[in-house]
């Protein structure tokens, strides 16, 4: 038995040596542990949906055929998102396990020697991610010190490395700002220019100002190279796995053809059709958001030892000022302060070197936010 057990390990000790190195230098993306706690940490909705609608939504589930793999409920629901996101004529939309999926299935379609993604950081931690593990080079380019877009060295950036994809998200994570509208129709042209696709990720839509799509619809001769990525996730469906892209068909059509055949489940697309025919409770709470946002700006620009960042998004940057800029572990005694105080948020401090000291708050309900206010001014 024993002599068993350490063949077996051996055997798959060796198969290790088979799993690319760079991939076991990697860390797993992490998901902090929640237990007990108040988690604001990932930008979910708090909201659930009503008790009635949970048992309606409860019934419909029952209903699909589990033993059947995905078909017409997956057109159905493609459908509901064009008429939902009304993008330009002659666009058409693929669908994805999250967004993260797209940006997965971009990495791999876009996968022809010496191409490369260039996107502002900080940013999104996928776009990095999806490059490495495809093989292609990652050219992140600096925000200015109050997070804007670098115009001048993200054009430099085109310039020079001809991505093949321009990430440009739509407000900004972690920084949770729109940025400025004619930066980014310069970085479009010119990346249109030279033959690469922008990805506008408009992930954080719901509590935005403004979607570019609006202006896809204006200038759609313009935005022709330009894909506009959507997620259901932060909209109150973070748990059923749901992202979209639209853009021109035929490019949607050759993106389409990397997907796997039966990405999106009966069970996602039926929770994601239902939340459409719904959209009205989501449009909400995404209010309800937004409203419970603009007291928590408020109520931080009131509390002393903290800058906190304007925000188009259901998160807020916060930085921590602790003793002056060398007192390096203020915003981590923070965040374990709130901790201990039963409230999780993001230390984002190590992410870049711009967010020294910065915490991402999750713009909960008005309670919550309360309760995340108080954790944050007792853990100063
Ligand atoms: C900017 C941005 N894009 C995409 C995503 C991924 O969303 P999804 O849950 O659809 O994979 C996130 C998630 O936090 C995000 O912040």
């Amino acid at each position: 038995m024993k002599a068993d057990s350490t063949f077996q390990s051996d055997v798959s000790l060796s198969a290790l040596a088979r799993i690319r190195h760079d991939v076991q230098g990697m860390h797993a993306y992490a998901v902090q542990d929640a237990t007990g706690l108040l988690k604001l940490d990932a930008m979910e909705n708090s909201h659930r949906l009503p008790p009635q609608l949970r048992a309606e939504l409860g019934r419909r589930l029952g209903e699909v055929a589990i033993n059947r793999y995905p078909g017409p409920s997956v057109d159905a629901l493609k459908a509901a998102l064009h008429a939902y996101a009304a993008p330009p004529e002659g666009w058409s939309l693929m669908l994805g396990n999250g967004s993260d999926e797209l940006i997965s299935l971009l990495a791999m379609a876009c996968d022809i020697p010496g191409a490369s993604i260039v996107a502002p950081v900080p940013g999104f931690v996928m776009y990095a991610m999806s490059a490495q593990l495809q093989g292609l080079a990652f050219h992140g380019v600096p925000l200015s010190a109050d997070f804007e877009l670098n115009e001048a060295a993200m054009l430099a950036a085109i310039a020079q490395h001809r991505p093949a994809i321009v990430y440009l998200a739509y407000p900004n994570n972690p920084t949770a700002n729109l940025w400025d509208a004619g930066a980014i129709e310069r970085i479009i042209d010119a990346q249109g220019a030279q033959g690469g696709l922008v990805v506008m990720d408009e992930a954080y839509q719901p509590f935005a100002a403004a979607s570019w799509i609006d202006r896809a619809r204006a200038e759609p001769a313009r935005h022709a190279h330009v894909l506009i990525m959507r997620t259901l996730s932060k909209f109150g469906l973070a748990g059923v796995r749901l992202g979209y892209l639209l853009g021109d068909a035929r490019l949607i059509g050759e993106l389409d053809k990397v997907r796997p055949p039966y990405n999106v489940s009966v069970l996602n697309a039926e929770c994601a059709l239902f939340a459409l025919e719904h959209e009205s409770v989501f449009a909400a709470q995404a209010q309800d958001i937004r409203a419970a946002r603009a007291a928590l700006l408020e109520a931080l620009a009131q509390t002393p030892g903290v800058r906190a960042y304007p925000s188009e998004g259901n998160m807020i940057l916060v930085r921590v000022l602790g003793q002056g800029t060398h007192d390096e572990g203020a915003a981590a005694r923070v965040f374990e302060g709130m901790k201990t105080r039963g409230v999780l948020v993001k230390n984002v401090s190590k992410m870049h070197p711009s967010l020294a000291n910065c915490l991402r708050l999750t713009v909960g309900t008005a309670d919550e936010n309360a309760r995340q206010l108080a954790a944050l001014q007792a853990s100063l």
